[in-house]
């Protein structure tokens, strides 16, 4: 035989001119889909019968009243009830390249024409390979990450690089994170997780020592931060595995800090020998370079890096020290042949001008933060304020930040066609994450409807 069979597939001009008439149909019916577009009456019922559906058998009621088509164009995604939306959530930050992009599809169909559709650690195809491969090669240039173990969320992720550092750090069990983290949903990423919410009912491990992140109002708090980790420390040295954080306080409000901040506390773990974990299950591709620790430059300090979401599959990141042994991480499943195939396609998308000082991400996170900034100093003074976050992670503080008047701004907000959520409790912001595809014509969108909505009042 000349070839392999599976080359064969890869190769084959059928195939790929199939795939690419495929793709153009889809994409063909998909660009119907100009804009923002309210409920049509001919679907509104049947969709509200799907949503209840899907509330009624998960037991709980969806967040907002969706469920797609499976249509969508760029920023923009069709719902059941016949509404268009401006789609800034993304899944809660899934869909980097937005709603069915050709590129994308093109990727996940040769995916889905694999032999299997999910890839385990025992028995991996190319996509496996590539995809460890790719990531590692990015994520070493700025630190001294040697290896990645493919895991299928951010949480699995994040269990992994807590085991990675208590084997290494062994017996040392307690983890050291910032106030307000998120990490998660399993049992120990809950525990992790500094939201009481979301824990109601389940044990304390006592496990986890909390010190207070940057707090941009207080010039002391640096200080602050680093005092509390000190007293952490002597009481509990030797018993402290890991000190692991999100380079920007996500879910717990959008909060971002500069690199001075960290500086103090990373040199401080370092010479207790604590592993240093960043979770970049969130900020992974967002921050204007792939890694938030390559835009705040702290690579050098990095032990272990968790991602997911964008992704579209979850990775543990650790350098040599931190390889486990056999036996401590493994599992059925590591991805969807399609998932890892697409996530692949984006690394390499987002190389070509979204990255760097000057590049797309940058400018979009300029655009929205100045329109928010102009809204709360003109038509919607002191309605929008506090606009920030890191690249395409963008929130604000709408009217008084309370959850009831924020939580009745973004049920607004989508009933008038744009999608954000939640995030932070005190006061609770409006987050955006935004598609690195998103074009200017669509922020402005954007930022009309966040007006319009703003004015409307709580
Ligand atoms: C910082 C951070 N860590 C971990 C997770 C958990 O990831 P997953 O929901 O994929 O398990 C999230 C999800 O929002 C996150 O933002």
């Amino acid at each position: 035989m000349s070839s392999l069979v599976g080359h064969q597939i890869q190769q084959s001009e059928k195939v790929k001119s199939l795939i690419q008439e495929l793709v153009g149909e889809v994409t063909k019916i998909n660009s119907q889909l100009t804009g923002i577009h309210a409920p049509q009456d001919a679907f509104k019922d049947a969709g509200k019968a799907k949503v209840d559906a899907a509330g009624l058998f998960r037991g709980r009621p969806l967040h907002y009243p969706y469920i797609g088509t499976g249509a969508g164009r760029g920023p923009y995604v069709e719902l059941e009830d016949g509404s268009v939306k401006l789609d800034l959530i993304n899944g809660i930050g899934i869909h980097l390249m937005g709603h069915a992009n050709p590129r994308v599809l093109t990727a996940a169909v040769r995916g889905a024409l694999s032999d299997i559709l999910i890839q385990g650690n025992l028995q991996p195809n190319n996509e496996y390979r590539l995809f460890t491969e790719k990531m590692v090669k990015i994520a070493s240039r700025k630190s001294r990450i040697k290896y990645g173990w493919l895991a299928t969320c951010g949480t699995m992720a994040n269990e992994n690089a807590l085991k990675l550092s208590r084997q290494k750090n062994s017996p040392a069990r307690m983890v050291m994170g910032f106030k307000d983290a998120f990490a998660g949903r399993s049992t120990m990423m809950a525990e992790v997780t500094d939201n009481p919410a979301y824990k109601q009912g389940l044990p304390e491990y006592h496990e986890v020592l909390r010190i207070p992140f940057y707090d941009k109002r207080d010039p002391k708090s640096g200080e602050k931060s680093l005092a509390a980790m000190k007293e952490h420390v002597a009481k509990h040295e030797g018993n402290i595995s890991v000190f692991g954080f999100e380079p920007m306080l996500g879910e717990g409000g959008y909060q971002a800090a500069p690199r001075e901040f960290f500086l103090p506390l990373l040199d401080f773990v370092k010479s207790k020998n604590i592993a240093v974990w960043v979770d970049e299950v969130q900020t992974f591709t967002r921050t204007g370079e792939y890694f938030a620790f390559e835009t705040l430059d702290i690579g050098q300090y990095v032990d272990i890096c968790t991602i997911a979401k964008t992704a579209q599959v979850g990775m543990t990141l650790y350098t040599e020290e931190f390889n486990p042994k056999p036996g401590l991480i493994a599992g059925t499943f590591s991805g969807s042949t399609p998932c890892l195939a697409a996530g692949s396609e984006m690394l390499d998308m987002l190389s070509e001008g979204f990255l760097g000082a000057n590049g797309r991400i940058q400018q979009i996170h300029k655009r929205f933060i100045n329109g928010l900034n102009a809204l709360n100093e003109g038509s919607c003074k002191g309605l929008a304020s506090d606009a920030g976050g890191m690249g395409l992670m963008v929130a604000f503080t709408p009217h008084d930040g309370k959850k009831e008047s924020v939580n009745s701004f973004l049920n607004k907000l989508y009933a008038n066609g744009v999608i954000a959520f939640p995030c932070g409790k005190d006061p609770v912001r409006a987050r955006f994450l935004i598609p690195a595809i998103i074009q200017d014509a669509d922020i402005d969108i954007a930022l009309k409807t966040i007006e319009k909505t703003l004015l409307e009042g709580v």
